[in-house]
């Protein structure tokens, strides 16, 4: 059987981790015997120089019709500076996630045995530390409306919605996502302030009695915020709204040492996609110096989440932690030693897994 994989590398540094990613998915196909059939689109400010559009209908058509989506990274200072753009790149990517129904984005956080050292928090706190972060994706206030300027310009307003249904199917995910673990989970909102956070709590409590064996606590965001760095080896599994789970997602990266570490899934209706947390990092982009890991990371969640080839993704996983033993790091984790370039780790991995 051919697996298709839509391809869309974006903007920045993401054509360079994702060139990494295949080199690794690659060696995968050529050990284990698969087929897949790569086909590259555009997505984010490269789909607007080129059509106009941050994900354009033949993007989402080949989307559509893949059986997985790897992504890279998208965004462009040149869209970040203007506030008054009217296209943005990152209506590409959240148009990708609204129309792909990809409503659940699981990011795990773990930290990395040679890495440890690399995160300002001290040892002792982020050793074994091991959760799953819960992100919904495709509400709240990144897509309430209205939306918008007063006509004066001098008032402008968000919105933050969640109907019931949304908030169930997210939570029940969270619960069924603990049950396979350690049966902890937590729910972060903001219930004391929010409306929505108050239909949050009341939905989670209602669907609770169907999980006896899950510990459930509620948890306001800022608390959140906090205990994620005092002390994340609480945390099992996170359940959260859409900002809130990408504002804490950023913290936690600190977990494991570098932002560059942490991938990736994004899951729902249709096609699910395979990406990166952190974004574009245009400084970086074209200097072969960005570490590919959260990508190829990302690409392991593939094998294992769409494909159910738990084995390819722990080659990768396996993989890559030979890599940070052995120093293979660009220069984010390097702490002043070696750094290698990008397409040096690619090269590391996709040989590690080759000759294993
Ligand atoms: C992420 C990113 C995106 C988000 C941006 C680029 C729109 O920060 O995937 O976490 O906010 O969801
Ligand atoms: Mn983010």
């Amino acid at each position: 059987m051919t697996y298709k994989i839509a391809v869309l590398a974006g903007d920045g540094i993401g054509p360079e981790i994702v060139e990494q990613a295949r080199k690794v998915s690659d060696a995968i196909t050529k050990k284990f015997g698969h087929d897949f059939e790569y086909t590259e689109a555009l997505v984010g400010a490269t789909a607007i120089d080129q059509v106009g559009d941050p994900y354009p209908a033949d993007t989402h058509e080949l989307c559509m019709k893949s059986d997985a989506v790897l992504f890279g990274a998208i965004g462009d200072p040149k869209f970040d500076n203007n506030p008054s753009a009217k296209v943005r790149p990152e209506q590409g990517l959240l148009a990708m996630r609204k129309k792909l129904g990809l409503y659940a984005n699981l990011r795990p956080v773990n930290t990395f045995k040679s890495l440890i050292h690399k995160s300002p928090l001290k040892t002792e706190l982020v050793d074994g530390a091991d959760f799953m972060c819960i992100r919904e994706l495709t509400g709240g206030i990144y897509f309430g409306r209205p939306q918008g300027r007063s006509e004066d310009g001098q008032t402008a307003y968000d919105s933050c919605v969640y109907t019931a249904e949304e908030i169930e199917r997210i939570v029940r995910l969270g619960f069924e996502y603990a049950g396979k673990r350690r049966k902890k989970l937590t729910i972060v909102d903001k219930a004391n302030v929010l409306a929505t956070s108050r239909l949050w709590r009341e939905t989670a409590q209602k669907i609770e009695p169907e999980f006896p064996e899950i510990e459930v606590e509620y948890m306001f965001v800022d608390n959140a915020a906090m205990q994620l760095i005092t002390w994340p080896k609480r945390f099992d599994v996170m359940v959260t709204e859409n900002m809130f789970g990408d504002i804490l997602t950023d913290e936690a990266s600190v977990i494991s040492g570098s932002m560059g570490m942490l991938p990736s899934a994004s899951i729902g209706v249709h096609t699910s996609v395979f990406e990166p947390i952190h974004g574009s990092y245009p400084q970086a982009a074209g200097k072969n110096i960005a570490n590919p890991c959260a990508t190829v990371l990302s690409a392991a969640m593939m094998f294992e989440y769409a494909f159910g080839m738990m084995k390819e993704g722990a080659l990768i996983r396996e993989a890559v932690d030979k890599a940070l033993e052995a120093g293979v790091v660009t220069e984010d984790i390097a702490d002043g030693k070696k750094a290698y370039s990008t397409s040096e780790v690619g090269d590391w991995l996709a040989n590690y897994i080759t000759n294993i």
